[in-house]
């Protein structure tokens, strides 16, 4: 089958679900998925039962589509996302991202546990994303163009949408979080980088690094969609400090920064 016609039969699946047609699309981090709990009147739809979605393979990842209302919007939201390293091709690691899309979101909003590179951060911060370094080789684009859904050679000049990172700003401010901004580099992972690596970072102009989101934020692009992107720092990047990385102290710190990042994502859709 082509890739739109999968498209198609995923959207009208979801479509036959249920009828709340989202605004807003949601992808939820490590360790920050628990906001998708907090969805009203919300209709869950398991990724196994979506016709064409990839198979999840990480725990910590529920897998599942939650549509419903959140901070008065009505969002569908991804609790779980796949990510490159589990061996997914990049065509199917953003097909939930085309999917929601197809269901009518004009926003995106994705979210990520990230290494700090920049020494002013501290694990627990949140940052807003405001332009990104994809230095990987990989592209989500790279075949032929879907031109149905977008421009064989994409601008990504204002890949973040200035007036959601403003709007995001305020929200911080209002409710009393310290936001940090920044540049978020993407690695494929699955192993940390090296302190070189880090290194190199740092030079090119990244502000933290991490194993998602730029080829979900490449398809949104493509579709004309607006994207807002939240990197929660859960751990500085290697070599920075003098300890090594842990997965653990990934999911233990995005856990407890639950609070203020349930608190800014609600403030930012009720406005
Ligand atoms: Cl230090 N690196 C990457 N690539 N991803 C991360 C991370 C570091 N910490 C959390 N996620």
């Amino acid at each position: 089958m082509e890739y739109m016609e999968k498209l198609q039969n995923s959207i009208n699946f979801i479509k036959e679900r249920t009828n709340i047609v989202p605004t807003i699309g949601i992808i939820f981090g490590s360790g920050l998925g628990d906001l998708g709990d907090k969805i009203k009147n919300s209709h869950i739809i398991k990724y196994e039962e979506i016709p064409n979605f990839p198979k999840s393979t990480v725990e910590g990842h529920k897998g599942q589509l939650i549509l419903g209302q959140l901070g008065n919007k009505n969002v569908v939201a991804m609790q779980g996302r796949f990510h490159y390293y589990e061996g997914y091709p990049l065509k199917d690691v953003v097909f939930p991202v085309r999917v929601m899309i197809g269901l009518g979101i004009e926003t995106l909003i994705v979210t990520n546990a990230a290494g700090g590179v920049d020494e002013n951060f501290t694990p627990g911060d949140l940052m807003i994303i405001n332009d990104h370094i994809n230095i990987t080789g990989k592209n989500p684009l790279v075949g032929p163009n879907l031109d149905e859904l977008g421009p064989r050679f994409l601008d990504m000049t204002r890949a973040y949408d200035n007036e959601l990172i403003k709007l995001a700003k305020n929200v911080g401010k209002d409710i009393g979080i310290d936001l940090k901004e920044g540049v978020y580099m993407w690695f494929t992972g699955p192993s940390y980088e090296t302190p070189a690596e880090v290194r190199l970072a740092r030079i090119l102009g990244a502000s933290a690094v991490g194993m998602s989101t730029v080829p979900e934020v490449i398809v949104a692009v493509h579709q004309g969609i607006k994207v807002l992107g939240i990197s929660c720092i859960t751990n500085m990047a290697a070599g920075i400090l003098d300890q090594p990385l842990s997965h653990e102290e990934v999911i233990e710190t995005s856990l407890k920064v639950k609070g203020k990042f349930e608190k800014l994502i609600v403030g930012i859709l009720s406005n």
